[in-house]
């Protein structure tokens, strides 16, 4: 039957998903899918009815689309999707809370502190809380929109100010050395972890999409018992947030080497760029076995 591949809508991230939306459809064409584009921002998604779609193959990123807003309407018109379902999705969005629940399971997270719009602070005492140097990132965004580092007071109330431009709540993690690692997950299983590597001082939005010199190892360059120990970690992150069909978690590691949890992304890009068809490839898929793997896992 016929297959929308939602993208764009009104997001930060609607570049992006442009982008992922534009190489999944014609991944899914290739493979013989009947598969056609459909940005929620034109079009109202009742007229997938209408339009006579039977499954909805969902690349919108960040807000609206990652975020359980439409995996709820989807479900409301009983039409299946690919990825995560409303939980998973509204927690992932969320940095704060997706923090929290790993942490509760006792899952290896930097530490942090939330400051709220409003809320007093002392910066110089937040600072030293944290060690000095901080990551700052409003809690629901993506592709580090918002995000900015700070190392004094003043670039701290900067940062935050920033932060709480995009969300009512600034995420303030200590910060991580690096280096920086994905992983992948297809179904319930992590894909082989690629390691990211920027000049710029963190793999910002102009690294992860416009850079050329923004570099990529997969392998990641661990040993296999490291190798090991990231995926099942990543596996178990995705699984603690009732993860489900495909996904991505992000990974970094502190000044000690120990693996600390950044984030999940529910709907990560697809783009020619992206991290996850790379992770694929690496583990002998191509693009299209790739999207055709995510579209078969929606009913199940
Ligand atoms: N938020 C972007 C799309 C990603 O995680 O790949
Ligand atoms: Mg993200």
């Amino acid at each position: 039957g016929k297959v929308a591949v939602l993208m764009g809508g009104d997001s930060a991230e609607r570049e992006v998903s442009l982008r992922s939306g534009h190489a999944v459809t014609k991944a899914l064409r290739e493979a013989g899918v009947d598969a056609h584009p459909f940005d929620p921002a034109h079009n109202p998604l009742a007229e997938l009815k209408e339009q006579g779609f039977q499954r909805a193959f969902n690349v919108l990123h960040g807000r609206g689309g990652e975020d359980g807003t439409i995996q709820g309407a989807l479900h409301y018109l009983g039409i299946p999707y690919t990825g995560s379902g409303v939980l998973a999705c509204a927690l992932a969005m969320d940095k704060v809370k997706t923090k929290q629940i790993w942490q509760a399971a006792g899952l290896p997270v930097a530490t942090s502190r939330v400051i709220r719009k409003g809320q007093a602070y002392d910066a110089k005492h937040l600072l030293e809380e944290l060690g000095g140097k901080v990551m700052v990132k409003p809690a629901q965004e993506g592709s580090s929109i918002g995000m900015s580092s700070a190392a004094d007071a003043a670039g701290l109330n900067k940062a935050i100010a920033l932060a709480h431009e995009f969300d009512a709540e600034a995420l303030v993690e200590s910060w991580l050395a690096g280096p920086e690692y994905t992983v992948a997950i297809l179904g319930d299983q992590a894909l082989p972890a690629i390691r990211l590597q920027t000049t710029h001082e963190f793999y910002d939005y102009d690294a992860k999409y416009q850079a050329n010199d923004t570099q990529y190892h997969c392998p990641a360059g661990l040993s296999d018992l490291e190798e090991m120990a990231l995926r099942q970690l990543a596996e178990e992150a995705f699984a603690c947030l009732s993860g489900k069909g495909w996904g991505r978690i992000d990974v970094m590691c502190d000044k000690f080497g120990n693996f600390r949890l950044l984030e999940a992304n529910m709907v990560p890009g697809m783009t020619e760029k992206s991290l996850v068809p790379m992770a694929a490839k690496a583990a002998g898929m191509s693009f299209a076995e790739l999207v055709v793997e995510i579209l078969r896992r929606c009913e199940s």
